[in-house]
């Protein structure tokens, strides 16, 4: 969206953040800090944005639960919609511009910045502007997730039109982009989700929907697997499912991928059959004969400008699961943490 004005505001010098002060979750780990300094020096590379509203995702409240103690003293959560007020020379940007983006998870580590603030500062390069005719909330909630659901499709699954696709976790806001992403491409998309999300799924496209409360979805699928078998198995809630993967070779195709999401960090019984699979049972000694991969994000700028390209073309909409005041951000978690929401809970900051 392109900007208003390029005069630089006058900003104040104080600024209110939320911030991680020690381990747990988030209502132990986080406090209001009403004093803390708007960033004045603007590391190179970087844009000083005010924040207008921040998406939760599982991560951060995954890493206030196993933070080391570098990780603490920091502004909370990665995701933003904001307006630029400093762009420090990056010539992409200028003043006013509405954008969106995401600071990454190392980033944050090493500036302290975090998209639960007023102002913050974050990689010119991790920012994009935001399209046309979405509000700051919906594009608040895009980064994170839009980009995971970019790299399963397009850069490790390499889905192809009239290919067919699995996600475990539909109803995930990962599974909510990956759903549209895949239909807009011509796929055969087959998802899961608890039953009350089933006819959400189907206006999304969705083809085959599977009710992970009536039977796991992995004896589903034996009992009844799909004519072709899958190109793609995405695992987007984040649990692991090792017996999705192992039983895989009935309904994903020889050539087909596993993609995980990851294991969470504290699921450690998960963690250790999942290294137990891939590393001591390999294929040679019986293991499953299927392609397997843990996701890591590792582009983001010209893929946001992708991924804004899609929105404005109609092709993948955000979804919102419920918006929070700045004031209200521990019901914001509770919200997350219920494990249930459709779509993004978002913060509003102003
Ligand atoms: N590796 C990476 O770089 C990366 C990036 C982004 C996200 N992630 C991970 O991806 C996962 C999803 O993140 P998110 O933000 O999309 O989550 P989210 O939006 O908070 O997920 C909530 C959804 O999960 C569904 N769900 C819960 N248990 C389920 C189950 N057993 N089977 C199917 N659906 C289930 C719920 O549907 P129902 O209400 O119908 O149960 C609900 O709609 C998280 O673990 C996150 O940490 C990893």
């Amino acid at each position: 969206m392109a900007s208003a004005s390029a005069t630089t505001p006058t900003l104040p010098s104080t600024q209110t953040v939320w911030k991680i002060v020690r381990k747990g979750v988030p209502a132990k780990a986080l406090v209001k800090e009403e004093n803390a300094p708007v960033p004045k020096k603007i590391p190179k590379g970087n844009v000083l944005v005010k924040i207008q509203a921040a998406s939760l995702n599982p991560v951060g409240y995954k890493m206030m639960r196993m933070a080391p103690n570098s990780f603490l003293k920091r502004i909370a959560e990665y995701d933003f919609a904001g307006e630029v007020v400093d762009a420090n020379g990056n010539l992409q940007f200028k003043v006013g511009d509405q954008v969106f983006g995401s600071i990454p998870v190392g980033e944050s580590f090493k500036t302290g910045q975090g998209a639960l603030a007023q102002y913050t500062y974050v990689p010119a390069k991790a920012t994009a502007h935001r399209p046309e005719g979405i509000t700051p909330n919906e594009a608040s909630g895009i980064a994170i997730v839009a980009l995971t659901a970019y790299t399963a499709l397009y850069h490790i699954g390499k889905l192809e039109a009239g290919q067919r696709i699995f996600v475990n976790g539909g109803s995930t806001s990962v599974g909510i982009y990956t759903i549209q992403l895949a239909k807009a491409l011509g796929c055969k998309v087959y998802a899961s989700a608890s039953g009350k999300n089933e006819e959400f799924l189907k206006s999304l496209g969705v083809d085959e929907f599977y009710d992970y409360t009536k039977q796991p979805i992995h004896e589903a699928l034996v009992q009844n697997p799909p004519s072709s078998k899958f190109d793609v198995i995405f695992e987007a809630v984040g649990h692991a499912y090792i017996p999705l993967y192992t039983h895989s070779e009935a309904y994903l195709a020889p050539n087909g991928t596993y993609i995980s999401v990851g294991p969470t960090p504290d699921g450690f019984s998960e963690t250790l059959s999942l290294l137990w699979n891939f590393f001591m049972h390999p294929k040679w000694a019986g293991g499953t004969k299927r392609r397997f991969e843990i996701l890591r994000i590792n582009k983001t700028g010209e893929l946001l400008d992708e991924i804004a390209k899609a929105i404005t073309d109609g092709k993948v909409k955000p979804v919102i699961d419920s918006v929070y005041k700045f004031e209200d951000v521990l019901s914001a978690y509770d919200k997350i943490l219920t494990g249930h929401a459709r779509g993004k809970v978002v913060v509003e900051v102003s």
